[in-house]
């Protein structure tokens, strides 16, 4: 039932205001107590050349009341509407019920395509906290407007070309006596990148040979490519465990090499509009305002990320013809999207350019506000280890709480793994994530832990209860407590809307622990076993309610549920 939408209805007949106006200037009370929603009169007062008190009360006068809008007050320049708390009580019980964890999905993306970038690590660098975020986060708008029926194509743009990866190419044919490469690969691998660009500093002559490096990459080297591929192959095994273990998603993994011969399109199309001007020995596109130029060949005569990330642009145009393209990338490289994205525009893809969006985020910090992510030593954790710790964390505290717990391993990871996902999307995106083990794994703060104990509880009142659930008598869940719960569900689906159109997150997990801290008020307050059967039926249906939402929510972030913990 859509209450904004009936009462919206309802107005127009009398007003002949466009119902979708009316809609739209609906509110929410700041208090139930003054009525479940308002229409503010002073946005007709214009339109109908009348104070805002006097059309509330010729409203008033003309609208009639019926099972779905049980009450109309005039409150000063607004008109409050009380709906039946029983008709809104039955409604949403029956719709989650029925969808269970697929209520609040829908097709209203039915046919058309979203671009998501994400994760996109460079290639033989450590997979470390710092890609926690745009993994998480591109995961979860992956599964959100999957959720609303789009066709979602999510791409590792990985950086598996450039000088980052020459350097551990010339590290490795220098040195690579000195490791093993028989189990864990990586990490030798990771060692010599770190050792080449330590020696870098101190002797730039490193540079000419990863430069000598990339120049016989370039010219498509036998040998040296073998390695390249043979270190991407290596890398890619150890992000996907990561990737398995975040149950993140990819449809495409085209890095940076796959638009090696698709360069020459970006430069040919920018001449031929007469965009490409020289400076200083380089290629560019000159800004509007006072941004500075994009770089299209550099002064040796290389095409470089833009370069890149425009042949990507134009390939994605192309095969996906896509109605956005989301860039789920640090905010420390806002400049460059606006740049690839005004340089689109001026190459005449206006359209495109308009439905490219960098979607940025905040930094992780540790509970002193400090960056995080070094060891004694300097090197960075890899996320592996850290969602291994984390792991390792939930299995203590379910040894201790619940020690005969069934498949605790499978279980400790859904939790590990859970809290740290969770933790990343709580917050605004915009804002720097405190990343406390203590706080991200506490099971009665605003955690992930918290929210599947929520729904295992659930789980378990459905098994004690033990009853059919038919043919629910609403009037049984009109107290306070429960209609609160009730109103926190009937809203879900225009949650997971707003968190599209705002590609947040935040806004479901923020809700979803709504949902489950307005579940435990009614638990405490109401005896969920009881007596009375028909009451008994209520509580368990909205209890189950509850955990099809919660799990909902959690999936669609990317969290799985145990049924037990
Ligand atoms: N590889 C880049 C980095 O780690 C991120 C790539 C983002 N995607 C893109 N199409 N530019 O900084």
């Amino acid at each position: 039932m859509n209450y904004k939408n009936e009462i919206a209805k309802k107005i127009s007949a009398i007003t002949n205001v466009n119902v979708n106006d009316l809609e739209g200037y609906i509110e929410t009370p700041p208090n139930p107590e003054m009525g479940d929603f308002a229409f503010p009169c002073f946005k007709l007062a214009k339109e109908l050349k009348k104070a805002p008190p006097a059309i509330a009360a010729e409203l008033k006068e003309q609208l009639t009341t019926d099972e779905v809008i049980e009450r109309i007050d005039v409150a000063g320049g607004y008109l409050n509407f009380f709906i039946s708390k029983e008709g809104l009580v039955k409604n949403v019980i029956d719709e989650v019920l029925a969808k269970g964890d697929r209520y609040g999905s829908s097709d209203l993306g039915a046919g058309k395509n979203i671009v998501i970038d994400y994760s996109s690590p460079n290639i033989a660098k450590p997979f470390h906290i710092g890609h926690l975020r745009t993994t998480v986060i591109g995961g979860a708008l992956y599964k959100m407007y999957k959720f609303l029926g789009y066709n979602v194509i999510g791409i590792n743009h990985l950086g598996d070309w450039g000088m980052g990866i020459s350097k551990t190419i010339a590290g490795y044919e220098m040195w690579k006596d000195e490791y093993s490469f028989d189990e864990n690969a990586i990490l030798s691998i990771l060692a010599i990148y770190v050792r080449f660009n330590k020696l870098e500093k101190e002797d730039p002559t490193m540079t000419d040979k990863a430069r000598d490096v990339l120049i016989r990459l370039e010219n498509k080297d036998e040998e040296t490519t073998k390695l390249w591929k043979w270190i991407i192959d290596v890398s890619l095994e150890n992000y996907n465990k990561v990737y398995d273990l975040l149950g993140s998603e990819f449809d495409s993994f085209n890095g940076e090499a796959f638009y090696n011969d698709k360069m020459d399109r970006v430069v040919d199309e920018l001449n031929a509009k007469g965009l490409l001007k020289d400076s200083e020995g380089a290629k560019v596109v000159e800004m509007p305002d006072d941004m500075p130029p994009c770089i299209i060949i550099t002064s040796a005569g290389t095409t470089i990320y833009a370069t890149r990330d425009l042949a990507a642009l134009l390939y994605r145009i192309d095969n996906y013809n896509f109605e956005k393209a989301l860039y789920v990338v640090g905010s420390e490289q806002s400049l460059h999207f606006k740049q690839v994205f005004k340089t689109l525009e001026l190459m005449g893809y206006e359209k495109y350019a308009a439905a490219c969006e960098h979607i940025p985020f905040g930094l992780v910090l540790d509970e002193n506000g400090e960056k995080i992510g070094s060891r004694k030593g300097g090197a960075l954790l890899t996320l592996e280890e850290i969602l291994n710790e984390s792991i390792e964390k939930s299995l203590k505290i379910i040894e201790e709480k619940n020690p005969d717990l069934e498949n605790k391993e499978e279980v400790a990871k859904m939790v590990g793994v859970g809290a740290i996902i969770f933790n990343d999307l709580s917050n605004n995106r915009i804002k720097d994530e405190i990343f406390d083990w203590n706080q991200l794994l506490n099971f009665a703060g605003e955690t992930g832990p918290y929210l599947q104990y929520t729904y295992v509880r659930t789980n378990s009142i459905l098994r004690n209860a033990n009853v059919d659930i038919d043919n629910v008598d609403a009037s049984k869940l009109l107290d306070k407590e429960a209609i609160e719960v009730i109103k926190k569900l009937a809203e879900y689906p225009d949650v997971i809307i707003s968190a599209v159109n705002k590609n947040e997150p935040s806004l479901i997990s923020r809700h979803i622990i709504d949902v489950a801290q307005s579940f435990s008020r009614f638990y405490n307050e109401h005896q969920i076993i009881c007596d009375d059967e028909e009451t008994k039926k209520a509580r368990v249906a909205l209890a189950k309610a509850v955990g099809h939402v919660i799990k909902s929510g959690l999936g669609i972030l990317g969290i799985r549920t145990p049924e037990k913990m």
